[in-house]
């Protein structure tokens, strides 16, 4: 068996999600299983320190796209990856998530006829003005491997007509890195760091467009956040994006006190942090799961969640998007008691494994069917 699979990480949330799929690919005898970041993300904070901390291996090629508009981002990645296609012909394109260069990796690769598989297929928060939310229709519409992590995932796929053959339900790989690399996460000590007590503080984090692009409307958030440090300490570690906003709404000096502003996290310092938390408030995805997994009472500032597993068996809770809904979900979150650690089925640290025994055994039967003495 030989076969060649180009694994694709661009953006912070791929890395923890392709981390354990690539370790267990590259443990199969015969299977190559190549690295290319496509440097949408491109700064040490939000690409780098999770190679080291993930011990992931250095990207064989970095197409170094950048930011950009979504259009020029996501052309940019298209044009570089058919040009790595075209000079390394791979056999598979695996790809995670739900980011602009998830989407143009998958088109590059499915024009050529080239399987993609999509690690993460089927979330689905209904809500098309979510950028995420076009790059996960169109990515699972054209991929030939469509590995869910939820069976909700599952029902959305086979919603939208996708042949049940091409769908495995594997488990949540990002959950595979979280339980990989807790005890590493919990020896960094750092809330102590930062001066807060465990399960005595909350972390914020926010960076959709839909809540910090609005000034008005991330005045109201930080407003909110504010109250919030009258109740317990706040940290608040700043995504590019937002933390541009904030500067220009004159936000730039770091609040003092009780709200702690600071650069984006490592992964094992943010693990860390998350894991001793009394409560989190986010927009992010991968967080509404990685609290689930933690026992962790998550808020989402968001109206939808493409995650509905986190709230039905899960810690989390959607609050909409109304800035004022912060306050009295907080008040009221932290009157219960703390959560116990949820395990939907099959986030249980395997997935990668599952995934990568899934595409060699697919290898194995493509040669069986290229060996086989031709019908006559
Ligand atoms: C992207 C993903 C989003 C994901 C998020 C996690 C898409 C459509 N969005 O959004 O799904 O949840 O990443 O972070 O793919 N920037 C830096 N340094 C970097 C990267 C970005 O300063 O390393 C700046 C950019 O210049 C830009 C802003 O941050 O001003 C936003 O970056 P961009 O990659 O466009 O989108 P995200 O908001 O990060």
């Amino acid at each position: 068996m030989s076969m060649t699979v180009a694994c694709v990480v661009a953006a912070r949330p791929n890395f923890m999600k392709m981390a354990p799929v690539v370790q267990a690919l590259r443990a199969i005898p015969g299977i190559r299983a190549p690295l290319v970041h496509t440097g949408q993300h491109y700064d040490d904070a939000m690409s780098r320190v999770f190679f080291d901390e993930l011990q992931m291996p250095e990207p064989d090629v970095n197409l170094e796209a950048g930011s950009g508009r979504h259009a020029e981002q996501t052309a940019r990645v298209l044009e570089r990856f058919d040009d790595y296609l075209e000079a390394t012909r791979p056999d598979a394109v695996l790809v995670a998530g739900d980011v602009n260069s998830t989407f143009a990796c998958a088109l590059a690769a499915a024009k050529r006829t080239i399987r993609v598989g999509h690690v993460e297929s089927g979330l689905r928060s209904r809500d098309r003005t979510m950028p995420e939310e076009l790059n996960r229709i169109l990515t699972d519409a054209i991929s030939d491997w469509l590995f869910a992590t939820s069976a909700d995932a599952v029902e959305n796929l086979r919603g939208e007509g996708i042949d049940d053959a091409k769908i495995h339900l594997v488990g949540n790989s990002m959950i595979d890195s979280l339980r990989r690399h807790l005890p590493a996460a919990r020896a960094r000590r750092t809330p102590e760091r930062f001066g807060l007590e465990r399960h005595a503080y909350a972390v914020v984090t926010l960076h959709r467009p839909s809540n910090v692009d609005d000034p008005a409307r991330l005045r109201a958030i930080l407003d909110a956040l504010r109250h919030l440090a009258a109740l317990l300490p706040v940290i608040l570690p700043v995504h590019p994006r937002t933390a541009a906003r904030m500067d220009a709404l004159g936000e730039a000096d770091a609040p003092t006190g009780r709200l702690i502003r600071t650069e984006p996290l490592g992964y094992l310092d943010f693990l860390d942090l998350m894991d001793s938390a009394r409560l989190v408030l986010t927009d992010s995805g991968g967080i509404q799961e990685e609290t689930t997994a933690l026992g962790v009472r998550c808020l989402t500032l968001r109206d939808s969640t493409e995650r509905p597993i986190t709230m039905t068996e899960g810690t989390n809770r959607l609050l909409g998007s109304d800035p004022r809904a912060i306050l009295p979900a907080a008040r009221e979150a932290l009157a219960m008691p703390s959560d116990g650690a949820r395990v939907p089925l099959l986030w249980d640290g395997h997935a990668g494994e599952r995934i990568a025994s899934i595409l060699a055994r697919s290898d194995r039967r493509a040669g069986l069917e290229k060996s086989a003495p031709a019908a006559v």
